[in-house]
């Protein structure tokens, strides 16, 4: 990464031998000072003034043992400011994950706990985030899929679609085995909310990858699409779609991504990456590691509602207002953005998603229920054609939608998005609902099926979807489209 690694290294390598020598010498002189929130922005954490006698133990020998590691961990700010192996892997022993290893009590998992030492505010952002729970998934309808839908219980008891898909991304519950060292079953693993043997939630590896852990690294929209892509969340796919992604390729070298201090307008102006807008700073917003600290919608469920009313309804008090954070976002559009552009921005993005809830999911949710209430589904979800129907059309195709409007993607807000989201309503939803009360006509369930039909024709003769009936009133059409 940087052009003066090498000399560094050298002189870190005198260094090390030097202190094997000399114990004394050993101790850290300076403790690295933890930042209060105001000059958060640009000064550094303060490093150690040596390199601790452990780490230099551990450097001699793993500068062969593990060329790679020692070379990256070399061009790192770590190794500029002594922060050593030992520093980030001791362990107390009796702890879950320690073992011993040389002279030495260590453990692999280097958790977001371990960071706290030195980064606690970043540390407790990230642990407020819904990254950092985003390994909670074990009760969803996605996980269904991967333990029984698509899997089975063939890795130490989970299932290997799990390991390897799901928990790649949300993040593995790490396992130890009777000897100290890690289970096949959760790790390798850096998924975001990684749950960990010491009870912390996440992995910073998962941004900052190891051994160099750099926040060039992180600004990068790359780092992000490793999660965020893909048909049913195509965050980086949208956002190459968009000026600002075409930008960011077009002029990579303008970027300055490796400077200390970045701020949108200030040390960068040729484009905004998934960082910009969501975690690093401007000369009025600090850097946040609550990647939800600046969106006002959930725009993942199956109907999209504000972010604190979700938070509410997990249960968590006073959550910070949704307008809150949509002022922190245009602040960020204001560095390169006149105001309006960023309200009108907005209040697209909201009609978008009221047409979104009111034409399409707040009905197809309306018909599942009902279907589920009267029997006519099972409770077993997946096992009827109609409920892989509506999980594509709010899972895959009503969230694309709802991410090609968020981030200036047109191509996924419409041909990826609610084009599909129609076909699959109509095209798909609808004559299988049909299916459905002609089925049960058929078994002499008539209670039931009237029910459902009810639902349906109340729907299809509302405003929004009498077209498809034949009665789409002239003057409406004229007027420029429907209102309930
Ligand atoms: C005398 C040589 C030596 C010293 C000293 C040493 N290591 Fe190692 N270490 C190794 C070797 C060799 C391996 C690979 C062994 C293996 O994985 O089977 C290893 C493996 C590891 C692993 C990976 C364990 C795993 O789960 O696969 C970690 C982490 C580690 N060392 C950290 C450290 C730290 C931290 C120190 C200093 C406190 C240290 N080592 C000191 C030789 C050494
Ligand atoms: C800033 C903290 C930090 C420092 C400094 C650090 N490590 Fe690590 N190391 C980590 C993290 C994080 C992981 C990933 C473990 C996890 O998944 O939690 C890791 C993993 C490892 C592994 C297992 C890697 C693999 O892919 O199998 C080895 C071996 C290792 N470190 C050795 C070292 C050695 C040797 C040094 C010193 C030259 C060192 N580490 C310095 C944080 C650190
Ligand atoms: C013993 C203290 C210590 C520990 C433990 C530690 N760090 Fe650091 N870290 C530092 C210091 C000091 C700096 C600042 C170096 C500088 O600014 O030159 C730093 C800088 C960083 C940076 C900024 C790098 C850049 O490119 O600007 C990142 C990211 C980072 N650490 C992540 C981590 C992660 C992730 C962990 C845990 C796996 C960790 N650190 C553990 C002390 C520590
Ligand atoms: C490629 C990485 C990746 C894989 C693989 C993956 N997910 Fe996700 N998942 C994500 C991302 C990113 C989000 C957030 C999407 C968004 O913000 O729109 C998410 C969202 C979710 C949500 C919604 C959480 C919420 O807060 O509403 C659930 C539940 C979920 N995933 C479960 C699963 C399960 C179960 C699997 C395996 C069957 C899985 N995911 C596979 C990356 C992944
Ligand atoms: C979702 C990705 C992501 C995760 C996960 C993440 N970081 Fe960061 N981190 C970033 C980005 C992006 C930056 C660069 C911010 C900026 O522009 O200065 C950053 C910057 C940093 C810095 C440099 C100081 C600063 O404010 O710029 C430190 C230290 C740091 N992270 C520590 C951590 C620690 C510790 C964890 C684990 C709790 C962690 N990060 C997890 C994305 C992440
Ligand atoms: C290792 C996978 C992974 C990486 C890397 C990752 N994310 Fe995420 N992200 C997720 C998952 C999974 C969720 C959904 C969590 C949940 O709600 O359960 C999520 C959720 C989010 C959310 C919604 C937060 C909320 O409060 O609703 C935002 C915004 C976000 N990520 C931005 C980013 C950005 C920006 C980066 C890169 C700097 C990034 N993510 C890197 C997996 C990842
Ligand atoms: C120009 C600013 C900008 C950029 C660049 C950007 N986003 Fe966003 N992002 C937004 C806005 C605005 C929203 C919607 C905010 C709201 O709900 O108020 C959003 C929403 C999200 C969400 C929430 C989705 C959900 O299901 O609730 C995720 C996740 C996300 N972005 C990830 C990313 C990733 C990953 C990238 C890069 C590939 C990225 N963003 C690039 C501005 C941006
Ligand atoms: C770092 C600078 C930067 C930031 C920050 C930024 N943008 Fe942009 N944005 C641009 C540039 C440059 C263009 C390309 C303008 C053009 O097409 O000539 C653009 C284009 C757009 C467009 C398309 C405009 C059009 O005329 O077609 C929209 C919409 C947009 N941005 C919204 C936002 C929003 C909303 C935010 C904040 C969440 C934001 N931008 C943040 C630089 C930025």
């Amino acid at each position: 990464m940087h052009g003066d690694g090498i000399w560094w290294k050298g002189v870190g390598l005198l260094l090390a031998l030097f202190w094997l020598a000399d114990p004394v010498m050993a101790a850290p002189a300076a403790a690295p000072t933890d930042e209060s929130k105001a000059d958060a922005l640009v000064k550094p954490l303060r490093g150690f003034e040596h390199l601790s006698r452990e780490s230099a133990t551990c450097v001699s020998c793993h500068r062969e043992k593990s060329l790679g590691i020692y070379q990256q961990w070399g061009a790192s700010k770590h190794f500029r400011a002594n922060v050593g192996c030992y520093e980030c892997h001791q362990a107390k022993p009796g702890e879950p994950d320690a073992i011993k290893h040389k002279d030495f009590v260590i453990s692999t998992i280097v958790s977001p706990k371990d960071c706290a030492q030195c980064h606690k505010r970043e540390v407790e952002e990230f642990d407020r985030s819904h990254h950092a729970t985003a390994g909670q998934i074990l009760g969803s309808l996605d996980n269904v899929l991967a333990e029984v839908v698509e899997g089975a219980p063939l890795l130490h008891g989970k299932s290997p679609v799990v390991v390897s898909g799901c928990a790649s991304c949300h993040g593995s519950e790490v396992k130890i085995k009777p000897d100290g060292t890690l289970s096949a079953a959760g790790w390798p693993n850096t998924g975001i909310g990684r749950l960990n043997p010491d009870g912390s939630k996440g992995s910073c590896a998962a941004c900052h990858m190891r051994h160099s852990f750099s926040a060039a690294q992180a600004r990068h929209p790359d780092t992000c699409g490793r999660c965020h892509l893909g048909p049913d969340h195509p965050q980086k796919e949208v956002y190459e779609e968009s000026q600002h992604g075409i930008l960011f390729s077009a002029n990579l070298s303008a970027m300055n991504l490796s400077s200390d201090k970045w701020l949108a307008g200030e040390d960068y102006s040729a484009a905004p990456t998934c960082a910009t807008c969501h975690i690093s700073a401007t000369k009025d917003l600090p850097v946040t590691h609550d990647v939800g600290d600046r969106i006002s919608w959930d725009l993942r469920s199956p109907i999209s509602i504000h972010i604190d009313d979700r938070d509410r309804k997990k249960g968590l008090q006073d959550p910070k207002a949704w307008l809150e954070r949509r002022k922190e976002m245009k602040l960020i559009c204001v560095t390169c953005h006149g105001a309006n552009n960023g309200e009108n921005f907005f209040e697209q993005l909201d009609a978008f998603v009221e047409l979104y809830n009111e034409k399409f999911a707040k009905p197809g949710s309306r018909l599942m229920k009902t279907m589920l209430d009267e029997g006519l589904i099972t409770k077993t979800p997946f096992d009827d054609q109609v409920e892989w129907t509506w999980f594509y059309l709010w899972h895959h195709e009503g969230r694309r939608a709802r991410h090609g409007a968020a981030m200036n993607g047109p191509d996924y807000a419409h041909w990826h998005g609610m084009y599909e989201v129609a076909d699959r309503f109509y095209m798909k939803l609808v004559p299988e609902v049909k299916e459905v009360i002609a089925h049960a006509e058929q078994q002499g369930k008539k209670e039931s099926a009237a029910k459902v039909r009810t639902v349906l024709d109340d729907i299809l003769n509302s405003e929004y979807h009498k077209w498809f009936l034949g009665q789409r009133e002239k003057k409406a059409a004229e007027a420029g489209g429907a209102k309930k």
